[in-house]
């Protein structure tokens, strides 16, 4: 015994009953984030990149001491709260009950557990040790395709209410990078996705979003950010990710001067605190990130089968081509007018008509953007014989027929307003301000997320072979101000939190009841495309701006980020560039269209028909097949774009010419193909040739894959061959 009292005490004086650190690796198939406990039971993140082959070896990184006044670990907490010690963007501020707003938090436990197979989810349990705040970090690892899902849940231990300042969805450090290049965009209506490339500087730079709806005008929650230098298609270390909320949203980017690199993400804590009732538990919004070693295309590649398989509305299935008629007609139609196209619609060969804004209200007809909105009755002068009529008329032209709603909002010149004044969301000492006309509608207020919800019901109860809406949402909130949460005593500060909490609710009965119905996604353009939305859509609109020169742009950036399967793209008579171009790109993505059939040449109607077959005989290749970004339209004076399917027997190669100087026809030399099988043989095809004109392309030859990805193949473009669509497939 004594010898034993003596053993132990050696030991304890060796060291080896000190704390040790707890390490946990959280893998994909290719990275890991490794986060560790330091002396203090904080947890920080000490690795963010390639996966070791022996995780064990995490445990040797050496602990980066990055001190300010001799205090260790403050840059790479997990989740960095504010108040106590902290001295840098935190992740989580709180007021306790006490009005105390200092907050610590400390590791207590993890475990990973299996979800599905290729999916688990590792949790980590985080406690402040003087105040009853607990927080959870949820990562969900979908391990063939890079990405992780991360979350984050605060519960309430106290005994009175807490208030939640900032509550962040992730807090990522990366630690060793010199340079971190974001590439991040802007934009406004009909000008979507302007991409900006930012040497992150010192201290922080910030995305955000304060409009409430249509959080996306200004700026969208997707960015890529690179490590060292900016990535490019093929090279490059890469986190591409997008926050999957559909409201305010802030996310910051914050370099310290030990070149470590904090990113934290979430809702825009602006005018949004929350109030946690004793015992409650909010749960943020997710991060959605992928992050690859090899540049661009391999995560945006992943980006889309994440999205295809665990996210999107029926990724993996089939969509529908449609007839738009909102600029054939805008307002101005009636139900004889509205057949006459649904014949147009069958001539092209399209599966459907999809009926846009215009169709009800009657005390204040919705003839202009102005009136009516909120009153969803067939306006009796344009549609005597109602919706129904219109969907059996369609079913008898042989196509189906579609709608659109923009069911959140509402016109003051309106009977919803005129009747439902406390339902909409206004300051009422203020006057009202308007956005495109119209105010939205509190949907914070479970009454109006009933109404919401049976907007659609009735559509679909009265109606039930409508098959597809087009969801609209034009209007930013103004005069944040919630009767509801005033009458239940809330804090009027959750009215942007409690408001997409409303509408995801909305939506969650919606798909409970109409668990298939295809549904595009639109706010005034590509106002509100995120993965929070997503999972309720089966596709979405990226812009109002049709020229499909501008669209190229647009649709190439969307598509690092979002696949061709939601991309919705319409041919339209926006710009006055031949059709051929319209339609090739409308192509790269869900194609549809919205012009009046019967104004186009009979050259012009036989082209867009073949091409409409075309389209159906390469969508499964275009919806699920990879894509591979050949040419960049920034850099080149073409776009060159490819979808190659899974087994590498068929590939489509999009490519646009993007300038109309001489020297454009000079530059383009042979393109190197990318993402086919070097020992399959291919022959490859022009097709969408307007009539009368011929492909100056051998039909005949085939190459190796390996050849066409080393030396390339040459399309051809020229100033009059501005877009060339080749068809490419395996000989055997
Ligand atoms: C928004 C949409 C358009 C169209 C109009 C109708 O602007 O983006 O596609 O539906 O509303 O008012």
């Amino acid at each position: 015994m004594k010898n034993q009292l003596l053993l132990f005490y050696c030991l304890l004086s060796a060291g080896v009953f000190a704390q040790r650190a707890t390490t946990i690796s959280i893998e994909s198939k290719d990275f890991a984030l490794v986060l560790q406990t330091d002396k203090e039971e904080r947890l920080g993140t000490i690795y963010f990149g390639k996966k070791l082959a022996n995780a064990v070896e995490y445990e040797s990184i050496p602990r980066q001491d990055r001190k300010v006044d001799g205090n260790a670990g403050i840059y790479n907490s997990v989740y960095t709260p504010s108040g106590s010690w902290n001295l840098l963007e935190p992740a989580l501020s709180i007021k306790h009950a006490d009005g105390h707003v200092s907050t610590e938090l400390k590791y207590v436990s993890h475990r990973t557990e299996r979800v599905s197979d290729g999916v688990s989810l590792t949790t980590v349990v985080l406690r402040d040790p003087v105040y009853a705040t607990e927080v959870t970090l949820f990562y969900k690892v979908y391990a063939a395709q890079n990405v992780i899902e991360q979350w984050s849940t605060l519960k309430n231990g106290e005994k009175q209410p807490v208030l939640l300042e900032k509550y962040a969805s992730a807090n990522l450090y990366f630690p060793t990078a010199d340079d971190y290049w974001l590439r991040s965009y802007h934009g406004i209506w009909a000008r979507e996705m302007k991409p900006e490339l930012t040497r992150l500087p010192y201290g922080i730079h910030t995305l955000d979003s304060k409009l409430g709806t249509r959080t996306n005008l200004f700026q969208p929650p997707s960015f890529m950010l690179s490590f060292g230098a900016p990535a490019t298609e093929t090279t490059g270390k890469v986190l591409m990710a997008n926050l999957a909320w559909s409201g305010n949203f802030k996310i910051d980017f914050e370099k310290d001067s030990y070149n470590g690199l904090r990113v934290i993400a979430g809702i825009n804590p602006a005018a949004s605190e929350y109030q946690l009732a004793p015992g409650q538990e909010f749960k943020t919004p997710s991060l959605i990130y992928c992050y690859s070693e090899n540049g661009l295309g391999e995560a945006s590649r992943n980006m889309h089968r994440w999205a295809k398989n665990y996210r999107l509305l029926d990724g993996n299935g089939t969509r529908l081509t449609l007839l738009n008629n909102w600029e054939a007609t805008y307002f101005d139609f009636d139900e004889k007018k509205l057949v006459g196209l649904f014949a147009g619609a069958k001539k092209l060969g399209v599966d459907m008509f999809l009926l846009d804004d215009g169709w009800f209200a009657n005390k204040y007809p919705r003839n202009g953007d102005a009136a009516g909105l909120g009153d969803w009755q067939e306006n009796k002068k344009k549609l005597p014989s109602g919706l129904g009529y219109l969907v059996r008329e369609a079913t008898a032209a042989g196509v189906k027929f579609g709608i659109w709603v923009e069911p959140e909002m509402v016109n003051p010149k309106s009977e919803l307003y005129e009747k439902h004044l406390d339902w909409v969301i206004r300051e009422p000492q203020r006057p009202e301000h308007y956005f495109r006309n119209q105010l939205v509608l509190d949907l914070s207020n479970p009454e109006v997320q009933d109404h919401v919800f049976g907007v659609l019901d009735n559509i679909f109860t009265k109606n039930p072979d409508v098959a597809y809406v087009k969801w609209d949402c034009n209007a930013v909130i103004y005069n944040a101000f919630s009767k509801y949460l005033e009458s239940k005593k809330l804090p009027q500060t959750q009215l942007y939190v409690d408001y997409v909490k409303g509408l995801y609710s909305v939506l969650d009965r919606l798909r409970a009841k109409y668990p298939k119905v295809p549904m595009m996604l639109c706010s005034g353009g590509g106002g509100r495309v995120d993965y929070g939305a997503l999972q309720y859509f089966t596709e979405f609109w990226l812009s109002d701006n049709t020229d499909p020169l501008e669209r190229v742009f647009i649709q190439w950036e969307s598509s690092y980020f979002f696949p061709m399967i939601a991309s919705c793209n319409h041919i339209t008579d926006w710009s006055k560039v031949g059709l051929k171009y319209r339609n090739d790109v409308a192509m790269m993505g869900k194609m549809g269209y919205d012009i009046v059939v019967d104004h186009l040449t009979p050259d012009e109607l036989a082209f867009s028909q073949a091409a409409v077959k075309n389209y159906r005989s390469l969508s499964d290749v275009i919806w699920q097949g990879d894509l591979y970004r050949i040419s960049d339209p920034w850099e080149k004076p073409f776009a060159g774009v490819m979808m190659v399917s899974a087994d590498k027997s068929r590939a489509v190669s999009f490519n646009y010419v993007v300038s109309n100087r001489y020297e454009m026809s000079l530059s383009i030399s042979p393109i190197k193909l990318q993402g086919l099988d070097p020992a399959k043989k291919y022959r490859i095809t022009e097709i969408n040739l307007f009539p009368g004109t011929q492909s100056s392309l051998d039909a005949k030859a085939v190459y190796s894959g390996e050849y066409l990805m080393n030396v390339g193949f040459n399309p051809d473009m020229t100033l009059q061959r501005t877009s060339v669509v080749l068809e490419i497939s395996e000989v055997k």
